[in-house]
């Protein structure tokens, strides 16, 4: 029988206070422990920032020659800059420094997908496989400023290729490597990179991913890129382009002189990375040096009490912003143990997250809404089997957590003796915008509680644009101040960044998720406010799907609407017109079906396609995505004003088909 843990109403709506218990090391301290330091240090870091900054760069991170100035430039004018004049280096900070105090401290666990295969590297060894990919990248002729791409399995040499970037001042573009060949096709040009970093092939939940080969596709549509460096995770067989492949452990071997780090600027670009707007087109969200990395220390330091001696585990991939932030640059930059996990957590079956804990004796884990939902449906003795005793700070990240799921974390895999973090953040943050400090913070599930330090949130009527300021408010998130590890700007097109961002709300940064603040000022996140649906915590936009779909030669038109879903949060629906003369059949559905996995890639698959003989629209043609979104919602009785549809008369036929499909 599968047992699962229901919390009670008074647990879901309890508060619970921060504490610190028996699972505490002795004689250590949190770094925050009380919420009166927190307000503290809050509002020092409001009311003076630029000291308050200056004090957390002195404490965490170090620069080669030092800035003359903290922070200038506004949201309004989006010319954010921090810790202009000084010279820094990013593998420097993460790795140099802990392998001159530290050596044999593991930098990096990591867990293989077949259980058992776990390896460990020290940050002594972290340094000479990152000196090694650097002097590789650097006989490749790449140079400051140039870009390389990664499209890699979630193994420590993503991570080593990352650093390896930073230490020449070379900008890395990682690419998930669920993204389909034309995904990557599309940010390997859109981002001039002239290098991939990738490997054979990938291993996830015991199946192979042809890596290479989806490369290699890619690249036949990639004139800029010079070589290809091929990390061996399986060692098969494949394609092999003379001049321009070359094999990572060949390469690195190679290498027998030190590399040291460049001393870029503050405000040289770190990273490219790429999200989803509301708009078709991918946006490659540009990071810089010195403030991105003082964040991403910072926030790892008090959102998870990281200190030396710890081993944090940040479950999501490379690929995104959290595994960027929290798997690899922010853990590094403290000088604490991080895990890479390659697995699935459900792979060979539902206790591999817990198993991992159990076996690596980790101390602060981090993972995502829609995983903590699928394995509390499968049962609590997945769990318990474990011992999770060294757990002390958990937390949640990329959609909101419903308190269900949040009290099933505390109490089944917290044993209520630990604290939970739901943090959020978007890829344009860089790190944290709304935590808990995890000894400071009385919490209450399902709300992403206060803003981090230096953040000032405002909560905009969405309308009239202006700021609600009584205690209780509902409306749009916007932040009122740059923080330093804030996006400067979008790859090639500044006017964009401008008019998303910052012009929305003039002078606000805008979100783009909706939010509630209760009377005692907790923030609840309610999701996004525009065409963005986030499944599984992957940020698409509806119009990005909508022209992979309008791909297919059978297609007329389509639109795309997200739908709540129990485990993933949302999924995807899409509504298509098909040219007319053709008929609906299984044989196009699968055909639409493999035209999005091919432009896109696997993680942008509708799970519902439903084939209309009409769209609803307006008189003047445009589609009406609400109505869709209320039907395919089950509010066909809540659909509102409908006196700019064309032709009412289509609905009965949308509903009736909607109910057939779900
Ligand atoms: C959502 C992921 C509620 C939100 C770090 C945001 C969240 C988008 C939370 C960014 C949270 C992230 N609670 N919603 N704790 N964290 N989100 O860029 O809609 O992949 O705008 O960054 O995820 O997704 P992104």
């Amino acid at each position: 029988m599968v047992v699962v843990f229901e919390a009670t109403h008074e647990q879901l709506t309890a508060k619970y206070p921060a504490e610190v218990n028996e699972r505490y090391p002795k004689g250590r301290k949190p770094w925050i422990s009380s919420i009166e330091q927190y307000k503290t240090m809050y509002d020092q870091s409001i009311n003076d920032p630029d000291t308050f900054w200056k004090e957390r760069a002195d404490e965490l991170v170090e620069f080669f020659s030092p800035y003359h100035t903290v922070s200038s430039g506004t949201i309004d004018k989006g010319d954010i800059r921090w810790f202009d004049g000084g010279k820094i280096n990013v593998s420097y900070n993460c790795v140099d420094r802990w392998a001159k105090k530290t050596p044999d401290a593991v930098a990096i666990i990591f867990e293989a997908d077949e259980p058992g295969q776990a390896k460990y590297i020290t940050y002594k060894e972290l340094l000479d496989m990152v000196s090694k990919a650097a002097g590789t990248l650097r006989s490749f002729g790449l140079k400051k400023g140039d870009t390389v791409a990664i499209y890699m399995p979630m193994v420590p040499e993503a991570a080593v290729s990352m650093l390896a970037c930073s230490r020449l001042g070379l900008v890395h573009n990682v690419v998930f490597a669920g993204f389909s060949a034309n995904s990557l096709a599309e940010r390997v040009n859109d981002s001039k990179a002239t290098v991939v970093i990738t490997a054979d092939q990938g291993l996830r939940g015991g199946k192979v991913i042809q890596t290479k080969a989806i490369v290699d596709e890619a690249l036949k549509s990639c004139p800029g890129v010079k070589n290809v460096l091929v990390f061996k995770r399986t060692g098969a067989q494949v394609n092999f382009q003379e001049g321009r492949d070359v094999w990572w452990d060949d390469a690195l071997n190679q290498q027998t002189e030190f590399v040291e780090p460049v001393h870029v600027e503050s405000e040289d670009p770190l990273f490219i990375l790429y999200t989803s707007g509301s708009t078709g087109k991918p946006k490659g969200l540009v990071h810089t040096t010195a403030g991105y990395l003082l964040g991403a220390a910072m926030t790892s330091r008090y959102t998870f009490d990281l200190a030396q001696g710890d081993v944090f585990c940040c479950s999501a991939d490379v690929g995104w912003i959290t595994g960027h932030t929290y798997g690899v640059y922010g853990p590094l930059s403290l000088g604490v143990t991080t895990v890479i996990f390659e697995s699935l957590p459900s792979y060979p079956d539902a206790s591999r997250f817990w198993q991992t804990v159990d076996t690596h004796k980790i101390t602060q884990f981090y993972t995502a809404p829609t995983a903590i939902r699928a394995l509390r449906r499968l049962g609590d003795q997945f769990v318990t089997s474990n011992d999770l005793s060294t757990l002390r700070v958990i937390g949640s990240v990329g959609e909101p957590i419903n308190p269900e799921a949040w009290c099933w974390y505390r109490t089944v895999v917290g044993k209520d003796s630990v604290s939970v973090v739901d943090t959020y953040w978007q890829t344009e943050n860089g790190s944290h915008l709304l935590t808990p400090m995890p000894f400071a913070t009385t919490t209450k599930p399902g709300s992403a509680t206060f803003p981090m330090f230096g953040i000032v949130p405002a909560i905009l009527d969405a309308n009239s644009g202006e700021e609600l300021t009584s205690t209780t408010a509902k409306g749009v998130l916007c932040i009122k101040r740059p923080w330093p590890s804030i996006a400067r700007t979008i790859l090639g097109d500044h006017q964009r960044y401008l008019a998303t961002y910052m012009h929305a709300y003039k002078g606000y940064y805008f979100t783009g998720d909706g939010v509630l603040r209760d009377e005692e000022g907790y923030y609840w996140i309610g999701g996004r406010v525009d065409d963005v649906i986030n499944v599984s915590g992957h940020r698409m936009s509806t119009a990005e799907i909508e022209s992979a779909i309008i791909e297919n030669e059978a297609v007329a038109e389509s639109a795309v609407v997200g739908v709540s879903d129990d485990i993933t949060g949302q999924t995807i629906c899409a509504f298509v017109l098909l040219q007319s003369g053709l008929k609906e059949s299984d044989e196009i559905k699968k055909s639409i079906i493999a035209t999005v996995r091919a432009e896109i890639g696997p993680i942008a698959t509708p799970k519902y396609l439903i084939i209309l003989d009409d769209l609803p629209k307006t008189r003047s043609g445009k589609i009406i995505r609400r109505v869709l979104r209320k039907v395919a919602a089950g509010e066909e009785d809540q659909l509102g004003d409908l006196s700019t549809m064309s032709d009412p008369s289509i609905l009965a036929g949308i509903v009736s088909k909607v109910h057939s499909a779900f």
